[in-house]
């Protein structure tokens, strides 16, 4: 049988990826997995069971039985709607951190690989396209530059209320950016194959559509 097909979207924080990923699903009725979700979830937990966020085995332990569940518009850890606690500064950095363990990463690609579905899966994060899909039927990699990234979080915190420092956010961007692409598992970077997109001078829309155009393309190449 035909394999289920794939869009892979990978790249660095705030890139676009959520924004453009979650669009290029609903647009071919895909399902759709944030990946980076999976490292929040667990880093949560963890912060919650005082678990240390070095401790490689217990992490590990942890992700591979996390009782989480997806819904159209929410994250649930045991039951409790947690879809705004995941996205805290404090979670994504200790998500940041224990992304570079081994062997929490081999726990949570099982849980990965079930989100492939009928009719299709968009999957957004660092290593989609690299470790997680590598089959996939079209790779993208979203970039952009660093002050524009910056300026999307400025942007995004203070329609919701939160006060916030330009340096702060380019400091913060800039260690993550480091610690994602220097890491020895794993590593941001381009998967082979992958189509690149600059997206600093782009509307999330204008992203998705050359995403829909390339996959309508590979389709095409496919036959
Ligand atoms: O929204 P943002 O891009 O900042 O982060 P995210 O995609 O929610 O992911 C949070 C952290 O999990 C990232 O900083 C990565 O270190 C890690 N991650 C990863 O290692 N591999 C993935 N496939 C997804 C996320
Ligand atoms: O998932 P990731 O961290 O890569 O980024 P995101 O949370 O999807 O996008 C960050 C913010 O940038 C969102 O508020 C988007 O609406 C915005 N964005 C944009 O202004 N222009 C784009 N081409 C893509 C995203």
């Amino acid at each position: 049988a035909k394999p289920i097909p794939v869009i892979t979207i990978d790249g660095p924080t705030a890139s676009g990826k959520g924004t453009v990923a979650h669009r290029v699903a609903d647009r071919l009725s895909f399902h759709y997995l944030d990946s980076g979700a999976l490292y929040r979830l667990t880093a949560l937990a963890a912060l919650e069971q005082g678990i240390a966020l070095d401790d490689e085995h217990a992490l590990a332990e942890l992700a591979r039985g996390l009782p989480c569940r997806f819904q159209a518009q929410s994250v649930l850890l045991a039951g409790r709607d947690v879809s705004e606690a995941i996205r805290a500064e404090q979670v994504g950095n200790a998500a940041s951190r224990i992304a570079v363990l081994p062997a929490l990463r081999r726990a949570l690609v099982g849980l990965q690989l079930s989100f492939r579905q009928a009719p299709g899966l968009v999957a957004d994060g660092r290593d989609m396209g690299t470790v997680i899909f590598p089959d996939a039927d079209l790779k993208v990699f979203l970039t952009a530059s660093v002050e524009a990234r910056a300026q999307r979080r400025y942007k995004q915190l203070i329609d919701k209320g939160i006060s916030a420092s330009m340096d702060d956010l380019l400091k913060d961007l800039k260690e993550r950016d480091a610690r994602d692409s220097n890491r020895a598992v794993a590593p941001l970077k381009p998967a082979e194959g992958a189509y690149l997109l600059d997206t600093s001078e782009m509307t999330a829309d204008r992203a998705v559509e050359q995403v829909l155009g390339w996959y309508a393309e590979a389709g095409k190449l496919a036959q």
